[in-house]
């Protein structure tokens, strides 16, 4: 077995659009061990694109991240691999993107339609790469994940990040967790995993050395808190959650201005999830274009909550008595 680079058992795991420096910084602080950016096309990289400096890992986190690239040219991934390794722990090919301005492109999950070309990619990759890994998925419109693994054990990586569906699937179905782990090399399970019983029986069910969290992580950073029994922000002190929004909006403020207030439109319902009356307050929220109407609306809406539930409580009280 390869020895484990990565420091910990339950990362967060890539999401184009989501897991920027803010929310990643968030998790961070919840407990994430580990984060990826977000997908970098190599091509980008070698022409040196200054869009890239914003996907970039800064300098507080590049013991605990990785840079994921995508592409389809060997040589193109290869050298862009080489290129922005020492500003991260690691370089992670994806395999997985199922998105058609990726697929079109060849790159991403289309890269399993040709296992063939794939096994050159990661070879030429490793060659110059010092940590590697290959996000994946278990084939392009069957599974052959067996056939997939035995290329990326061969090739040598680093480690393997299978999210257990078909390209062709996209989201659909339930993600499979009957993905055994070899053991030759570490393996971290993606898909479905939304509260701590479910990282439980991911393990259990497949021996993988851990797994990656996305869509349960969006506004529940408490799925990497190991103070949290469960895992969900439902079991979480509402103030609790309200303090997270205002940090996470501020840290949207330092890095976009009140552009931050857009960019907080897909955090919304994750944050709210659950709520009495969530459905109405996201419809009102998303509009509001500046931190400080966001910060205030989340302040009433939260204190709201708290006079209803002391307001049940005092109800019951006085039916006790
Ligand atoms: C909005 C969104 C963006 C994503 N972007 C990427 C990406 O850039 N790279 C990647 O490898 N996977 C990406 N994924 C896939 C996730 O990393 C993960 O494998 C998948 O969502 C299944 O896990 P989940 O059920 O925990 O969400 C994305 C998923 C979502 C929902």
């Amino acid at each position: 077995m390869k020895e484990n680079f990565l420091p910990g058992k339950v990362g967060l795991a890539p999401m184009a659009g989501i897991t920027d420096y803010p929310f990643r910084k968030i998790c961070f602080e919840y407990g994430a061990p580990f984060a990826f950016t977000e997908m970098i096309s190599a091509k980008s990289v070698l022409l040196n694109l200054e869009v890239n400096e914003q996907y970039f890992p800064r300098s507080d986190e590049r013991e605990r991240i990785g840079i994921q690239l995508f592409g389809y040219d060997p040589v193109e991934l290869a050298q862009a691999a080489q290129m922005v390794q020492d500003k991260a722990l690691w370089v992670d090919l994806n395999a997985g993107c199922p998105a058609t301005k990726i697929v079109k492109r060849n790159a991403g999950a289309a890269l399993l339609k040709d296992l063939k070309h794939f096994r050159l990619v990661v070879r030429e990759m490793k060659k110059v790469t010092r940590r590697l890994s290959v996000k994946t998925r278990i084939g392009w419109d069957r599974d052959e994940f067996e056939h997939i693994y035995n290329i990326l054990v061969e090739e040598g990586v680093d480690a393997i990040f299978v999210h257990g569906r078909t390209a062709r699937q996209m989201y659909a179905g339930k993600a499979s967790w009957n993905i055994y782990n070899h053991g030759d090399v570490p393996m971290y399970l993606s898909g479905d995993i939304y509260t701590r019983e479910d990282i439980k029986r991911a393990i259990e069910v497949s021996g993988a050395s851990g797994v990656i969290v996305a869509r349960g992580s969006i506004g529940n950073p408490w799925i990497f808190s190991s103070l949290k029994d469960t895992g969900r922000n439902e079991n979480v002190d509402k103030m609790e959650r309200l303090s997270v929004v205002l940090r996470h909006l501020d840290y949207l403020e330092i890095e976009y201005g009140d552009y931050g207030a857009v960019v907080f439109r897909k955090y919304v319902a994750g944050y709210t999830k659950t709520l009495v009356g969530a459905r109405e307050f996201r419809a009102n929220v998303m509009n509001l274009d500046t931190i400080e109407k966001l910060k205030e609306s989340f302040i009433e809406y939260f204190s709201k909550l708290d006079l209803e539930r002391s307001s049940e409580y005092t109800s019951t009280g006085g039916n006790l008595e």
